[in-house]
């Protein structure tokens, strides 16, 4: 049978070597062995952050981390101020607003990204927090971080960064870049299955952190500090999901993060290029704002079609999500993809009429 090629969006294609490192016997987590490997994981994971904060491993989705994000930074009523890109970005802020936060959401076209000067007129000296999406996953569409790091840097406001489907396969600097709290998931480009997500804050969010009055208990993060202090978690973590990032870290300084973040770029850019030759376009505006780790293809009225044909091929992609499910359909270039796979990608592409 011919070898599928899996290019999701998340949950990504998991390499044999990383499942490999997950066949090995239990281990407690209150033992050193395991504190000798989390504590591996902390200083590789604080290398693809770009930072020296602590990132703290979190047993639950990408979800889980934003929620810490709110609990631990924020108190009831806060202003935030939200752009919203598409379902990713549009969630953080119904989050936001479920924690009864005062969410002030800035609404983008899909497809466009989030402008440095439009986000900060919302701002105000009352503004909390400013929530902002590294690489919206639902238009294919990546926002300037490091731009929004600069407008915030000398400001009260904390910049508050999903990069789920970003770390680990774009450039992450989040001291550089003044990020505040960053957080991301296991299931992306770290080539790990779902389960876990990470996230570290620098001192201005701890400091927010002492007086939210936001009720926390699994995803209180200063309890998870207390206990990262002797390399353990406060309650039992997904240990073998911990394996699998060790590993998945291991390839990913084999490699060395230029030469990923390289692969990642070449590959969106073949993928872009080949499908505007096949006659499609990409659904981001502008492809200055076009995301690296994956690319949302647009076909009007084709696209369920296109990703039914191409997984009878044995390409596996991703379809496109509310409101344009029918328009849209998008490929992973995330964690474990190769030229290789983009070529067998773009060849069956071709084929379809
Ligand atoms: C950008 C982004 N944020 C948040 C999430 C939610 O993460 P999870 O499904 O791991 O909870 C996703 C999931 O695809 C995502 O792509």
């Amino acid at each position: 049978m011919k070898k599928e090629v899996v290019m999701m969006v998340g949950p990504t294609a998991v390499p044999d070597r990383v499942l490999q490192a997950m066949n090995k016997k239990s281990i407690s987590h209150r033992s050193a062995e395991y504190s000798e490997i989390q504590a591996r994981v902390s200083k590789g994971l604080k290398r693809v952050f770009g930072t020296e904060n602590e990132v703290y491993t979190l047993t639950s989705s990408g979800t889980g981390a934003m929620e810490a994000a709110i609990q631990n930074c924020f108190s009831f009523g806060d202003e935030v101020v939200v752009p919203v890109l598409g379902m990713f970005s549009a969630q953080f802020a119904a989050m936001a607003e479920a924690f009864k936060l005062n969410v002030k959401r800035i609404e983008y076209d899909l497809g466009e990204a989030a402008d440095v000067e439009s986000v900060m007129a919302q701002v105000t000296p009352q503004t909390k927090g400013v929530f902002v999406i590294h690489n919206e996953s639902a238009t294919g569409v990546y926002n300037d971080l490091q731009a929004f790091g600069e407008a915030l840097k000398d400001t009260n406001t904390l910049l508050i960064t999903d990069s789920v489907s970003g770390a680990g396969g774009l450039e992450m600097k989040m001291d550089e870049w003044h990020v505040d709290v960053l957080l991301s998931s296991s299931q992306k480009a770290l080539m790990v299955p779902a389960g876990l997500s990470f996230i570290a804050l620098n001192e201005k969010a701890w400091k927010a952190t002492e007086s939210s009055n936001i009720p926390k208990f699994y995803f209180d993060l200063n309890k998870a500090r207390s206990f990262y202090a002797k390399d353990q978690t406060p309650n039992t973590p997904a240990v073998y999901n911990i394996f699998a990032v060790d590993e998945a870290l291991k390839m990913i300084f084999e490699e060395g993060l230029e030469n990923v973040y390289r692969r990642h770029e070449e590959n969106t850019q073949a993928i872009i290029d080949g499908v505007k030759k096949l006659g499609y376009s990409i659904f981001p505006r502008d492809e200055k704002h076009a995301s690296r780790t994956l690319t949302a293809v647009y076909a009007p009225g084709r696209a369920k079609e296109i990703v039914k044909r191409l997984g009878e091929m044995g390409v596996v992609v991703n379809g496109g999500l509310p409101p344009v499910d029918n328009d849209v359909f998008r490929v992973g270039t995330m964690g474990y993809v190769y030229k290789e796979d983009v070529d067998t990608f773009l060849a069956a592409l071709a084929q379809i009429k």
